[in-house]
C-alpha cells in the first residue's frame, strides 16, 4: 500500500456502520459538539472545505449548518466519495490528494478535517499537507480538526488499548479482509497525541488551541491563518 487513503478501498461500503459500532455512536455526539465550536468561532463562512471528507458524515452537518455557504468535500479515495455523493445535496465533490489541492490561494474561510488527521499525521507528507491547507485558506480563516487522541495518562491508555483491541478484534473476526485497514486505525489511534499535533500546527497557524471531549480521547484543534 503506497498511500493511507488506499486502505479505504477495503472498507468503504461498511465505513459508516463500523464508525458507529466502534465508537458506540459517540462519533455523532463528537461531530455535533465540533460543529458548535466551529459556529462559535466562524458563524458565517462563505466558502467551506471538508478535507478527507470520506463518506461525507461531517459534510452533511456543514451543509445544514451553513446553508448559505458554498461547500466543498475533498478526498483522495473515489470509492469513499461515491458514498458521499449519494448522501450530499449541494456539495462540490473533489477527488484529490491533500498535498496538491486544485484550488486558488486564499479561497476558503473555513477548512475542517474529521477523524482523518491521523491519516495525514502518519503520512510522510504532513508538512506539505499543512502548507497546502494554509495556502488555500484565507487570511483570518480557520482550520479545525476533530480526531481521536490518546490519553496523557498511561493508566487510561491501558484501558483504551483493551477497548480498541476488542472492538477491532470483533470487526476483524467477522470481516478478515478489513484487517489491514483496522490495524492502521488501532496503531495510529493509540499513538496519536493531541499536544504533539498542536505543536506541529503552530509551525503553520496562529491562535492554536485544543479542547478535549468526553471521555477524554477525542480532541478538537482550532487554528487560524
Ligand atoms: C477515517 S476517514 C474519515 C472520513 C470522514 N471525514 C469522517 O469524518 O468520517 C479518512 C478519509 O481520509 C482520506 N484520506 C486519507 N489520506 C488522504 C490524503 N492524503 N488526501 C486526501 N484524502 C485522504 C481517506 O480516503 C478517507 O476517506
Amino acid at each position: 500500500m503506497a498511500h493511507v487513503y488506499e486502505l479505504y478501498d477495503l472498507i468503504y461500503k461498511k465505513y459508516v456502520f463500523f464508525n458507529f459500532f466502534i465508537t458506540l455512536g459517540l462519533d455523532r455526539y463528537w461531530r455535533r459538539i465540533c460543529l458548535k465550536k466551529i459556529y462559535s468561532v466562524t458563524p458565517k463562512p462563505r466558502r467551506v472545505l471538508d478535507i478527507c471528507a470520506g463518506t461525507g458524515d461531517m459534510t452533511m452537518l456543514l451543509e445544514k449548518k451553513f446553508n448559505s455557504a458554498e461547500i466543498y468535500a475533498l478526498d483522495a479515495n473515489k470509492n469513499m466519495l461515491s458514498i458521499a455523493e449519494k448522501r450530499l445535496r449541494r456539495t462540490h465533490l473533489v477527488n484529490s490528494q491533500l498535498s496538491d489541492m486544485p484550488f486558488d490561494d486564499n479561497f476558503f474561510d473555513l477548512i475542517v478535517i474529521s477523524f482523518a488527521t491521523r491519516n495525514i499525521f502518519y503520512d510522510k507528507d504532513l508538512n506539505s499537507s499543512l502548507r497546502e491547507i494554509k495556502r488555500v485558506l484565507k487570511n483570518g480563516g480557520f482550520f479545525i480538526s476533530l480526531e481521536t487522541t490518546n490519553y496523557e495518562s498511561s493508566f487510561m491508555n491501558f484501558f483504551m488499548n483493551i477497548y480498541v483491541s476488542t472492538m477491532i478484534g470483533i470487526v476483524n473476526f467477522f470481516n478478515p479482509n478489513y484487517r489491514e485497514a483496522y490495524m492502521f486505525l488501532k496503531s495510529s489511534s493509540l499513538r496519536f497525541n493531541a499536544m504533539v499535533f498542536a505543536d506541529r500546527l503552530k509551525n503553520f497557524f496562529s491562535d492554536v488551541c485544543c479542547v478535549k471531549l468526553f471521555p477524554g480521547c477525542v480532541s478538537i484543534h482550532i487554528s487560524k491563518k
